[in-house]
């Protein structure tokens, strides 16, 4: 059941964010599939994973080839040299999640992206190119810990990495997309001889219709395929890796990459009218922002509001308002910070955020501090896919290289693309990053520690506790606006997940005090309400984020009970009561594969 993606032949690309321009949009046609869904942005990706599924394979099984695929056909974002999160939720209703964020090296410290006048160093030696902006990749020890762990069992380690390998050593045919995005890009890559030569070709770039083929990476995943993650840790790939970085002024060592570890973590859990929704815990912000805004605009009737209205907009604007101060002050890695995680998502400390929003005056986000959670009991571009399988078991994955193409550096003889994920800590604690972003010293730069994210894997469940739509997002912090909007435009507006992912959307992350909205995505009388009300608007118009998902189609019991009673009670009514939806963004692209 393949879907058409008319979205992926018309789109142009702009450069900073990696999303096509509203201007591409177009509804892509829904994919529904009876037994189990893939939904990635790529379709070799999702047929990858398809393959693995009805071969036996389970979720976690899939994400991993889907995972390891990505690498080789989105070289953009999927990647073995970033890292990510992983959130699952077992046939049994247990979840759990994978941490295989990137650990900065040892020798990494405070102030090493500042120089000697006090600015930001750019460029060669700063956090968001180059050899020093990378932390050590995690991507290949969290899919073998997940594939050791969770895995079926009913199929090898070796029969997830052959089909990426296969695609990077035969190649595969460039779309106008992507043989354009490595152009936009070609003022950085081509500083870095290896990017230059593997993506740029030394400046005969690639057109449309053009195979790329990746021999190093294939020799790469050859050994990967061999020797699991040793062989990028301790083997062959290691010793390249820290050669080059030694060769280049880098600070990621053989010791660096022995020492690196993906942990286990407890999920975030929380609910929304009734739905549980299960999330990432720290490192990343993104659950704890999603979590801390659903509680505070559950205190107001959004149904009654209406989806593309002033009234919501303004809403959604105030609470992202005051969870992002909350990020910019509280959130970092756990390992090395106190976060209050529990005391933010407390749906007390909602009721006292939410208490000084005016319903009709925005506020200005310097009169905005973070609130005292302690007084309470206890880049970016990445991808997100997502795949369900026939037991129900349910992945829902984000991993990144932080900006598009990371840190631009393709490591000597491994085809291997670094991140640049240095940039994700605050390199200057208390000034705004590449985003616009403050960040505290919580998030400062320490040796061994994980920078903090934005990711928000998320798994939605019906009111009776099933499986109902599993979602996540690339964008930076637009990750955390674009999926608290998803989540509710199915719980608040019934729209079924495609819809929910189609329909336009805004972002706010407090500083700085700007108001995104996407081209088209907002009538004219609209703004000019919220323009009223005080709220300013950024200038330039891109889309907020680009999201994937899967939803189990589920009949609503009774529209009208549910709307009187300002919520949805199971999921909007839709064809294909039983079915799965896959749902790519059609800002980006992608395709929802499934049997
Ligand atoms: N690098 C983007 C994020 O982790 O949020």
């Amino acid at each position: 059941m393949k879907r058409k993606f008319t979205a992926l032949f018309i789109a142009v690309i702009i450069g900073m964010n990696g999303v096509t321009p509203a201007t591409a949009m177009t509804q892509p046609d829904a994919a529904y599939a009876k037994h189990a869904m893939v939904a990635s942005n790529h379709p070799i990706a999702s047929q990858i994973g398809v393959d693995v599924l009805k071969k036996g394979g389970n979720a976690v099984d899939a994400a991993i080839a889907v995972g390891l695929a990505l690498a080789v056909v989105y070289p953009e974002a999927g990647n073995i040299g970033g890292g990510g999160f992983m959130l699952i939720r077992k046939p049994d209703g247990t979840a759990t999640s994978i941490d295989y964020r990137e650990m900065a090296p040892a020798a990494a410290t405070r102030d090493m992206y500042v120089d000697e006048k006090g600015e930001l160093k750019r460029g060669e030696g700063g956090s968001t190119v180059g050899y020093r902006a990378s932390g050590v990749p995690g991507t290949l020890s969290g899919f073998e810990m997940a594939f050791k762990k969770y895995g079926s069992g009913k199929v090898r380690w070796s029969e997830l990495v052959e089909p990426a390998r296969a695609v990077a050593a035969n190649g595969y045919v460039l779309t106008h997309r992507l043989a354009n995005l490595f152009q936009d890009y070609k003022q950085t890559l081509s500083k870095y001889p290896e990017s230059n030569r593997i993506f740029l070709r030394n400046g005969r770039y690639f057109q449309a219709g053009e195979v790329l083929r990746q021999p190093d990476l294939a020799r790469t995943l050859a050994r990967v395929k061999l020797r699991g993650a040793a062989d990028f840790y301790r083997g062959e790939t290691a010793r390249l890796i820290a050669a080059d970085m030694k060769a280049n002024d880098g600070l990621i060592t053989l010791d660096d990459l022995r020492n690196y570890k993906a942990r286990e973590r407890s999920p975030l859990r929380g609910n929304y009218r009734g739905h549980e929704i299960v999330t990432m815990a720290p490192p990343s912000s993104g659950g704890v922002v999603l979590l801390q805004v659903l509680n505070m605009l559950e205190g107001f009737n959004m149904r009654a509001a209406g989806s593309g209205s002033a009234a919501r907009f303004h809403l959604l604007t105030e609470t992202f308002r005051r969870a992002f101060a909350d990020r910019a002050e509280y959130m970092a890695d756990p390992d090395f910070a106190d976060v209050p995680a529990e005391q933010l998502i407390d749906k007390k400390y909602a009721e006292q955020r939410r208490s000084s929003i005016k319903l009709d005056r925005a506020d200005r986000s310097a009169s905005i501090k973070f609130g005292n959670a302690s007084a309470m009991k206890e880049g970016s571009e990445t991808t997100h896919f997502n795949v369900v399988d026939k037991d129900g078991m349910v992945v829902s994955n984000t991993y990144t290289i932080n900006d598009l193409y990371g840190s631009r550096v393709t490591i000597k003889g491994t085809g291997v693309l670094m991140n640049d994920e240095m940039d994700d800590f605050a390199a200057r604690p208390g000034t705004p990053n590449i985003y616009g972003l403050i960040q505290g010293e919580r998030n400062k730069v320490e040796g061994g520690k994980r920078p903090l994210s934005s990711m928000t894997p998320t798994i939605v469940l019906t009111r009776d506790g099933n499986f109902w739509f599993a979602t996540g997002a690339r964008g930076g912090p637009r990750i955390i606006s674009a999926v608290t909007q998803i989540v509710q435009n199915v719980i608040d507006y019934d729209m079924n997940l495609q819809e929910a992912i189609s329909a336009p959307r805004i972002h706010h992350q407090w500083l700085p005090d700007e108001l995104w909205q996407e081209k088209y995505g907002m009538s004219p009388d609209t703004r000019s309400i919220l323009e009223r009300y005080g709220h300013k608007f950024r200038e330039r118009q891109d889309n907020v984020a680009s999201a994937t998902g899967i939803m189990r189609v589920i009949p609503r019991q009774s529209a009208n009970a549910a709307a009187s009673a300002g919520a949805t009670d199971s999921g909007p009514a839709n064809s294909g009561s039983g079915m799965l939806l896959g749902a790519i963004d059609p800002r980006s692209d992608g395709a929802a594969i499934g049997y």
